[in-house]
């Protein structure tokens, strides 16, 4: 019996259960929305006055460089009180402005000193960047399971733990914060380094703690899909000013300056090699008035979120995504999950044909079958990754993280926009409930 047949027999029959369960759109009846519903990009969307005086200050002084202007003895200050904020919000103690989240991983690599015959535990489903960053610093990648929050999972963390691990990187996806209790009692069982990549869930947070403030470094980014944004963007913090020095330096071939100099009070480490991943003022003065908009975003986009889970609740056979903190989520999206892939996929058709298109877990790749990572080719072929007995030993593919593809396989969910209306969130909810009765029981 075809998928549609199925579902046209079996939401008649939710028909005749109660006025809740109309004729599905994909089986000819009525679609919940007239129009596809879309969220947008939360940082432009909250673009003002703000924004654009700030940036006008910076084009009026003509100091778009952030460590000197046109009086060489004055320091411009949009980077600088960037930091200064979203150090504060983070409650790190240190924030250092960069080019790009990629920078920012690749910088929290040189300040973790990780390089050649190192090894970080990366989750097996996350963005490109956190994978090439430990490729680029000359160490080993190694892919753990990912558990039903999406994230790392600790369960699986042990398994790979060598002599030569030195990071793990807890990355926290589409808004969903890591476990982190979990995830620091190995870390310090083993006595490892955790490194947060907190880029899909900027404004979250874990038991009351900002996401990237449990770990010893912590990254973000700030691209134009993240929760704020100055187009491109990136940030590293910490607590510790070691740390901070090796960020700095590394960020700016392996020197240090005021305001940072300012900031540490004193140095501790010598210059070393370097690269260029300096912020300017333009993308400064951008990120100043939005990280003083941040808390009005993530309430904004928390509201959004409450009124989805509200309107689904009770829902028969409900399984949301893992929350190791629901009350920590950002709520940039709502997933939930199926018991295969074959109702994941039908629920998907028929929300689209809703009007209320929803999507897998996405935002990221599933490293190990990436067929560059399959081939190990890095930027050189005698590069150190691969080229070590551990390198050549290791193996990926999807037949290494086989809960992973599983998770992947069996969730959907709908990407949430901060402002999104009542009656907005009334479609989602209505299509949800249309839908899924009628994929879980036909
Ligand atoms: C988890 C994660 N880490 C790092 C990055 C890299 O950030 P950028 O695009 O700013 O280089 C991204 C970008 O999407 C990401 O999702």
């Amino acid at each position: 019996m075809s998928f549609t047949r199925r579902i046209f027999l079996s939401s008649a029959a939710a028909l005749a259960a109660g006025p809740a369960s109309a004729r599905l759109a994909i089986d000819g009846g009525s679609p919940v929305r007239s129009k596809p519903l879309r969220s947008r990009l939360y940082g432009p969307l909250y673009y003002d006055q703000m924004e654009w005086g700030f940036l006008k200050e910076v084009w009026e002084a003509r100091a778009p460089f952030r460590f000197w202007g046109m009086d060489r003895s004055v320091i411009p200050p949009k980077v600088a009180t960037f930091e200064r904020e979203f150090a504060g919000f983070m409650q790190s103690k240190y924030a250092l402005g960069v080019t790009s989240g990629t920078a920012a991983l690749q910088v929290a690599m040189a300040a973790l000193e990780i390089g050649p015959g190192d090894e970080v535990i990366v989750p097996a489903w996350t963005w490109h960047s956190c994978f090439n960053a430990v490729v680029m610093a000359g160490a080993l990648p190694i892919c753990a399971e990912i558990d039903s929050s999406f994230n790392l999972d600790p369960a699986d963390i042990e398994r790979h733990i060598t002599p030569r691990t030195k990071v793990l990187m807890a990355v926290h996806l589409q808004g969903n914060p890591a476990n982190m209790d979990a995830v620091l009692r190995v870390a310090r069982k083993h006595k490892l380094k955790v490194l947060e990549d907190v880029s899909q869930s900027v404004g979250a947070s874990y038991k009351g703690k900002p996401l990237g403030s449990m770990g010893d470094i912590a990254i973000a980014s700030l691209q134009v899909n993240k929760t704020i944004s100055a187009g491109e963007g990136g940030a590293v913090y910490t607590n510790d000013p070691l740390l901070f020095e090796r960020a700095i330096r590394f960020h700016d071939v392996g020197g240090i300056r005021a305001p940072h100099t300012d900031w540490l009070g004193e140095t501790r480490e010598e210059p070393f090699i370097g690269v260029n991943y300096r912020m300017n003022e333009f993308s400064g003065a951008v990120l100043l008035a939005q990280i003083r908009k941040l808390p009005r975003v993530v309430s904004d986009i928390r509201g959004v979120a409450k009124r989805v889970y509200e309107g689904i609740a009770d829902l028969k056979h409900l399984e949301l995504r893992g929350l190791p903190d629901p009350a920590g989520e950002l709520g940039s999206a709502v997933f939930i999950g199926f018991p295969g892939k074959t109702q994941r996929d039908k629920f998907m058709e028929a929300m689209r044909a809703e009007n209320v298109p929803v999507g897998p877990p996405g935002g990221s790749v599933l490293l190990p079958t990436q067929p560059h990572i399959l081939a190990k080719r890095a930027t050189h072929p005698n590069w150190p990754t691969w080229n070590s007995p551990e390198g050549r030993a290791v193996s990926y593919g999807a037949e290494s993280c086989p809960k992973t593809v599983a998770i992947l396989d069996r969730f959907a969910g709908v990407s949430l926009d901060p402002k999104f209306t009542e009656a907005d969130t009334r479609d989602i909810v209505a299509a949800m409930r249309k839908v899924h009765p009628v994929v879980m029981e036909g």
